[in-house]
């Protein structure tokens, strides 16, 4: 399950088993976007879309409901969206995911308040100067 996918397009690039089931989550306009922009492509699996704003709490738990259902085990992937949502949000989105018994595993990205200096290679923390290389 990719939330926030945005215009991932793993599903008919990558050479998944059509069994696979593969669930995307995004705001409704973003996802609006990527059909209309996808037109009638086939993605190489099964896949579902669901619209749901994941800073709502009962549109995020709801989602989750029909989005894992009965299928196990899930594996949750969220990249690009973190940096979104403030603190308690995230911990609110993580205790949602735990809630959730068929979802096993959650691969996520993050940032730092602090940006790696590409020549000596050691972790500095932010300033005007230095964020964002
Ligand atoms: C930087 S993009 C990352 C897209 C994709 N995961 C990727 O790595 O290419 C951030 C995505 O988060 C989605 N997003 C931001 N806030 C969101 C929210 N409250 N609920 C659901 N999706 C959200 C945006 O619509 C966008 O698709």
């Amino acid at each position: 399950m990719n939330l926030a996918a945005g215009l991932d397009t793993r599903p008919y690039r990558l050479d998944l088993p059509a069994s696979l089931e593969w669930i995307e989550s995004d705001l409704p306009a973003m996802i609006e976007e990527k059909e209309r922009v996808l037109g009638d492509a086939q993605p190489r699996c099964r896949l579902k879309r669901i619209k749901a704003d994941l800073t709502d709490p009962a549109a995020r738990v709801a989602m989750l409901r029909e989005a894992v259902g009965s299928t196990t085990p899930v594996l949750v992937i969220t990249e690009g969206l973190l940096i979104y949502l403030d603190d308690a949000q995230v911990r609110a989105l993580a205790a949602d995911l735990l809630a959730e018994p068929s979802i096993r595993w959650w691969l996520l990205d993050r940032l730092e308040n602090r940006c790696w200096c590409i020549r000596s290679c050691e972790p500095r923390r932010s300033s005007g100067a230095c964020r964002g290389f």
